[in-house]
């Protein structure tokens, strides 16, 4: 997946959680100091990115799996975000998580390079709508339709910001 379409994907992503959690948008308001928090939570809970390939450089067990030599691997972010064994309930969004858990960038020598740019573009849009906006409306009748996997996200998203 693109740098691009990881970014739009989040955007979606924290856009839905925003109608669906108004007074998230209200502490954001009131302590923009939690906006990386917020941004790299979200996208913790819901990932732009659902997963990379990897082919295995040696025989490994991993939790009692047995991976041989040459064996292609996926490594699924998106579900090692939501391991409830380290973050209780995944969907909880809480904006005081330990941020070394948080994978949504990846880890290791192929971490995501852009990550820093990344929550830059976030940290900003976010900070743009607290000037502008009060609160998120969803469309009546047009209901959020997910991406099909590999993408993430919202292929359709409709809302009006008041
Ligand atoms: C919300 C936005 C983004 C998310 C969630 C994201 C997430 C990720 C993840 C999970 C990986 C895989 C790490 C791995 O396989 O170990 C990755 C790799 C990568 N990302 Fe991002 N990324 C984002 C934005 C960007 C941006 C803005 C750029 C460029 C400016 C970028 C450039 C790359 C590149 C080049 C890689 C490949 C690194 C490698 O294979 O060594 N990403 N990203």
């Amino acid at each position: 997946m693109g740098e691009l379409s990881t970014i739009s994907t989040g955007v979606g992503i924290m856009a839905k959680l925003l109608f669906e959690a108004p007074e998230l948008w209200r502490r954001l308001r009131d302590n923009p100091q939690l906006v990386d928090a917020f941004t790299d939570e979200v996208l913790r809970s819901h990932a732009p990115l659902m997963s990379n390939r990897r082919v295995a450089t040696r025989d490994i067990e991993i939790a009692g799996v047995r991976i041989p030599e040459g064996e292609r691997v996926t490594v699924m972010w998106a579900s090692a975000n939501r391991d409830e064994s380290v973050f209780g309930d995944p969907d909880d969004i809480r904006l005081d998580r330990d941020p070394r858990l948080n994978l949504v960038y990846g880890a290791g020598i192929h971490g995501c390079p852009g990550a820093p740019p990344a929550r830059l573009e976030l940290r900003v849009l976010i900070e743009e709508l607290i000037l502008r906006v009060q609160r998120f409306v969803p469309i009546a009748n047009e209901p959020p339709v997910r991406a099909f996997f590999p993408g993430s996200g919202f292929s359709n998203l409709l809302l009006i910001i008041w």
